[in-house]
């Protein structure tokens, strides 16, 4: 069993395995452009994050019922188990089904119904967190926010995500000013394609406390030295930064320098069918292409536990920051 560890950055929409995509179209009756698994699989080659988002909001037609939903939930939250994942912090984004007439309730019962006895089912904790899509308007946000409103109680917080480069963090603070009224934390995608403004940006004026992904803060020197600071967390995804060819090489990954420099980090998988694995594989990567000792994965499974949303309940985030510790590796 691999180290415990918190998911922090993980899309419920980029769990969606081939398999279950074909089983899904199968029981709604949708028809996928591809014959099969084998065919599918093959349009997993990207070259950029939008290449990534087109088949991945392709894909979401598959999603229509509450138990589409579910069972998506359970098939992730399964696998996050066998990979050590004690508590995740779960994206979905519901502009994408919203437009092709899934409605909140659909989306958010759904998702619950495994989520509700995920500590019971698979040993996993978990939270939503409610994303916006920066390439649709501050209008959009706006009522996708309203139309969350009678799910609060399901949502511990608000992100950012979609393609990233011209679509500005301040695009949103009117939205993200309205989720810290009613009570939401609040993070984004930032740094990942775009520049380190926009990482000075969703600070400023969206106030988030994490960044996800946050990869090009290494280019500016001040950034870091504020980034480390304040203890801001940074939630990466090595492999999905491969994949979408924000480094060459693994073994380019810039997370041995981030972690040198004092960053708080955590590793995650953001988007796993579609990026080659799992939180534990990313784990397993990172610590095979980087050369990363015990200590650095032991800091990494700490740091997802530090900056996890759980100040509800400091006995929890006690007890799995305990586990980190008492983890010995195989
Ligand atoms: N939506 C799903 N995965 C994403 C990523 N890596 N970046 C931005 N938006 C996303
Ligand atoms: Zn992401």
């Amino acid at each position: 069993m691999s180290i415990p560890k918190a998911e922090l950055h993980l899309h419920i929409e980029g769990t969606l395995e081939p398999e279950l995509a074909f089983e899904l179209a199968t029981r709604n009756g949708v028809e996928l452009p591809y014959a099969d698994t084998d065919e599918l699989r093959k349009a997993y080659r990207f070259e950029d994050l939008q290449s990534f988002l087109n088949l991945y909001y392709e894909l979401m037609a598959v999603l229509r019922t509450e138990r589409d939903f579910e069972d998506l939930a359970n098939a992730y939250l399964a696998r996050a188990a066998a990979q050590g994942v004690r508590h995740a912090e779960i994206f979905f984004d519901p502009q994408a089904h919203l437009a092709r007439g899934v409605d909140m309730g659909t989306v958010v019962e759904g998702l619950w119904r495994a989520l509700g006895d995920s500590e019971a089912r698979h040993g996993v904790s978990t939270q939503l967190i409610l994303c916006f899509l920066r390439d649709e308007s501050a209008e959009s946000a706006l009522e996708t926010l309203d139309a969350a409103k009678p799910y609060l109680d399901r949502i511990v917080g608000v992100g950012l995500d979609s393609a990233e480069v011209g679509h500005p963090p301040v695009k949103f603070r009117e939205v993200y000013e309205a989720a810290a009224a009613l009570g939401l934390r609040r993070v984004a995608h930032a740094g990942e394609e775009g520049p380190p403004s926009y990482i000075v940006e969703a600070l400023d004026v969206l106030g988030v406390e994490r960044i996800d992904h946050g990869l090009r803060c290494m280019e500016s020197p001040e950034l870091v030295a504020r980034l480390v600071r304040d203890r801001i967390p940074l939630t990466l995804c090595p492999l999905s930064n491969v994949r979408l060819r924000t480094v060459d090489v693994l073994g380019d990954h810039p997370l041995p320098a981030m972690l040198d420099a004092g960053l708080l980090c955590t590793v995650n998988s953001d988007d796993p069918a579609y990026f080659g694995g799992y939180a534990g594989d990313n784990f397993d990567a990172v610590r095979l292409a980087l050369g990363l000792g015990e200590e650095r994965l032991r800091e990494l499974a700490r740091n997802s536990f530090v900056a996890a949303f759980l100040e509800h309940d400091e006995e929890r985030r006690a007890r799995y920051l305990s586990e980190v510790e008492a983890y010995e590796f195989g």
